[in-house]
Formats: structure tokens, sequence, C-alpha cells
């Protein structure tokens, strides 16, 4: 039988008219179908204080609902800072930063300056090859099998053949990148520590090696590049390509898996998809809109007050993109999916500074898969009896998503 979680008391300067105990990991709604159970959050309240911690430095959080006020939060890093609130670092008594979400500005501006063109459109396209390529074989290597667990079969491998791509890392290496992931994104305790200590090890190694041997990859790129007119140094780079490792692997699984979930519950959709091949990427970018994964979280540089409250320094902030990328005062119906919809703007990828540098190579590989997987496989649906379940606080996923082709 389960037991109720204890609500934890929030601190004394929240008024108690605007604590609500909604926990990101207990509640049962929010496992069956957290993109409505978000919704509903709106529904009640602008803006409202969870006393559940989300994670970050283990304190409750405020959660914002609408929109303009999870935009308006996002674009202005100096009150709502990002910096010092993932603490991979601390958790094995290190000091390194993940680099660029774990800094502020100006700092992180000059970091983006560096970054933004390896990931721009034009140098995306240029790993176009490989992601069609891999989104393929891997697809092709599922069409003798009757039913998929898609999650572990492809939406999880998938995006890490693409990381180990990026870094110029060997593709033999998957499965244990899988193991580390799986480890330090969905584990706890000593196995997350340990897993984090085996990547940074992983990623030192990797470093050495490119000061050696200079490659074509980000390893090399930033091993090899300065900012404000010094090298970056081997904590600098590791910073970088440990932050891809946790922004570029659960996010595309995790989108992966919604998406998915969605076209196998709608075969009419599906099929349009398959009839004309063109529609693929204005779909993905209404799934997109309608199944965001991630909440992102910022810390109150100061006494402010925003969407009616007021928040004190030192407070933590929890920002679903999900509540913004479904909100009804900016988009007609907003939770459902229209592939007609002629525009379908979104915040799955966030806003402000720290807007995702990813983004294009997150559509490339969405894009690639969907394709992939309407040219080879059959028409896939929900396996019968399959009731899909969510979890995760920074990152909503689907435990698992059993399919069968038809
Ligand atoms: C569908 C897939 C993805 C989604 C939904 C997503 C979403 C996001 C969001 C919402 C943010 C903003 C976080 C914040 O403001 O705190 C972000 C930042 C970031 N993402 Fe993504 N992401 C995806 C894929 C990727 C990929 C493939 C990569 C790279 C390989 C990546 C790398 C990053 C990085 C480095 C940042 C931090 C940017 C900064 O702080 O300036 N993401 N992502």
């Amino acid at each position: 039988m389960q037991t109720e979680p204890t609500i934890p008391q929030a601190p004394p300067h929240i008024p108690a008219e605007l604590i609500v105990p909604f926990d990101f990991r207990s509640d049962e709604e929010f496992s069956r179908d957290p993109h409505n159970r978000l919704d509903s959050l709106r529904t009640d309240h602008r803006a409202f204080f969870t006393p559940f911690p989300r994670g970050m430095g283990g304190q409750g959080v405020w959660v914002f609902t609408r929109a303009d006020d999870i935009r308006a939060v996002l674009q202005d890093p100096q009150t709502f800072a990002s910096g010092g609130l993932r603490p991979f670092a601390k958790a094995i008594g290190e000091d390194w930063t993940l680099i660029p979400v774990d800094l502020d500005p100006p700092l992180h501006s000059q970091f983006r300056t560096l970054l933004n063109p390896t990931f721009s459109p034009k140098s995306m396209k240029s790993m176009e090859a490989v992601i069609l390529e891999r989104a393929d074989e891997m697809a092709a290597a599922l069409a003798s099998q009757q039913s998929v667990e898609f999650i572990t079969e492809f939406a999880r491998p998938y995006p890490v053949s693409i990381f180990l791509e990026l870094l110029g890392l060997p593709l033999d290496e998957m499965d244990h990148f899988i193991e580390i992931e799986e480890n330090i994104l969905h584990n706890s305790g000593d196995a997350q520590i340990a897993a984090i200590r085996q990547l940074r090890d992983y990623l030192f190694g990797q470093i050495e090696d490119r000061r050696r041997n200079r490659g074509d990859d980000l390893i090399s790129f930033a091993v090899y590049s300065e900012v404000a007119g010094s090298s970056l140094t081997n904590d600098e780079v590791m910073g970088i390509c440990f932050m891809m490792f946790i922004g570029g692997l659960d996010t595309v699984t995790s989108t992966l898996g919604y998406h998915f979930m969605h076209l196998a519950r709608h075969a009419e959709e599906q099929q349009r998809l398959r009839n004309d091949p063109s529609l693929i990427p204005g779909a993905i970018e209404e799934l997109l809109r309608v199944y965001n994964v991630v909440t992102t979280g910022r810390r109150a540089t100061r006494d402010v007050e925003i969407a009616g409250v007021q928040i004190r320094e030192g407070d933590m902030l929890a920002l679903p993109t999900s509540l913004a990328s479904r909100d009804p005062r900016e988009c007609p119906h907003a939770a459902k999916v229209d592939l007609d919809r002629e525009s379908a703007r979104h915040s799955a990828f966030g806003f402000g500074p720290h807007r995702c540098i990813g983004s294009h190579l997150a559509r490339r590989e969405l894009t690639a898969a969907l394709t992939a997987w309407t040219t080879r496989l059959p028409v896939f649906r929900l396996k019968d009896g399959a009731e899909p379940r969510s979890s995760g606080s920074g990152v909503i996923a689907l435990e698992s998503l059993p399919l069968e082709f038809i």
C-alpha cells in the first residue's frame, strides 16, 4: 500500500493561502497525465508555493503557471539566476560548473558567444547525414519485431549515439554511456555519485587525448578555444561536455516518447504523416508545443514582486515550460494537437539567455526519427492494455512505451 508523503513545512515568509502541496514526484494524476495535471494547476493559481523540494538545494519552490510570467522570469537573469542550481560537481565534492546553464551574465554570454556557432542551423546541417543514417539504421533493426518497448529500444540509445558523434567518441561506448545516463539522471545515492565520477573521469581522459591529438569534434573545439583571451581549462571543457550530456539525452528521449505515444494513439494523424512526409517538421513543432518536458529552475537574487506574489531573495522558482506552451491566453485549444494550426509558437526550448542551444540539433533528431519510423516500419499503436506512466520533475519522461506494429 502506498503511503501519502508527509507535507514539509513551508518557510514562514510564505503566505498560507499561496501554499499548494503539489509534489512533482508523488502526485498520482501527474504520473498518469503530467501535461494535463500541470494545466490544472493554472486553473486555480497564477503562482503558488509548493513546500515539496524539487531537487534544487532541497527547498520548496514557487511555481509559475502563465506564459507571460514564465517568460518574464526567464528573460531576467539579473533577478532570477541560473547559476549554482545543478549540484553535480558538489555531489562529488568538486566545484566545476555545467557550462553554460550554470553560469550567469556576463560570463554566460561569453560562453554562449563561443558555443553558438557550433550549434547553429548551418553547423547542424553538417550532422544531418549522420543523424538520418542513425535513425534509419536503428528503425530498420526493429523491422522484424511485432512489438517494441520504444523507450529502451529506440528513444534512449538514439540520442546517445548522436551525443557520441558530437563529441567524437566511439559508437562502441554506447552501452557504457546508456548505463552512465541511467545512473546519473534516473538513480540516486551511491550509484548516481559513482556514475558522475565515471563520466567526469572518462571526459577528462578524452580532453587529455585531444590536447595531444586534435580532432574535428566538440571536445577538440573547446580544448583549442579561448574565452576573454584565455584558453579553456580542463574543468571548463569538461563542464561543457557534461552539460551536453545532461541537456541533450533525456530531453530528446522524453520528447520522442510523448510524440510517439500521441501518434500511436491517433492513427489518422500518423497516417497523414506517412502519406505526406513534408508535414513532419510542422507536426513536430505542434507536438513540441503540446508535449513540453522541461521544468527549469531559478533562484531569486533579491526581494521582488512578480505575478502578484512577493518573492524573497534566495527563494527557488520552478518554471514548467509545458504551462507556458499550453497557456490558453496565448493559444486557443492549447492542449489539443492540431496539425493544421497556423502557428505552433512554443516554449519547449525555454526563453531568454539560456534558451536551448541544442534546439536545431534536437529538431533534426526528432524529424529524422519520425521520418525513419514512418518510412521503414509499419503503422504502430499502443500495446493493448498499456497505460504508460510518467515521472521526473526536471525532465518529465515516460517510464516505458510498449508499441505494437499492425
Ligand atoms: C527536444 C529536446 C530538447 C529540449 C525539449 C530542450 C529544452 C531545453 C530548455 C527548456 C532549456 C533552457 C533551460 C533553462 O532555461 O534553464 C535548454 C537549455 C539547454 N539545452 Fe536543451 N533541450 C533539448 C535538446 C538539447 C540538445 C540535443 C542539446 C545539445 C546537445 C541541448 C543542450 C542544451 C544546453 C547546453 C542548454 C543550456 C543553454 C544555456 O544555458 O545557455 N538541448 N534546453
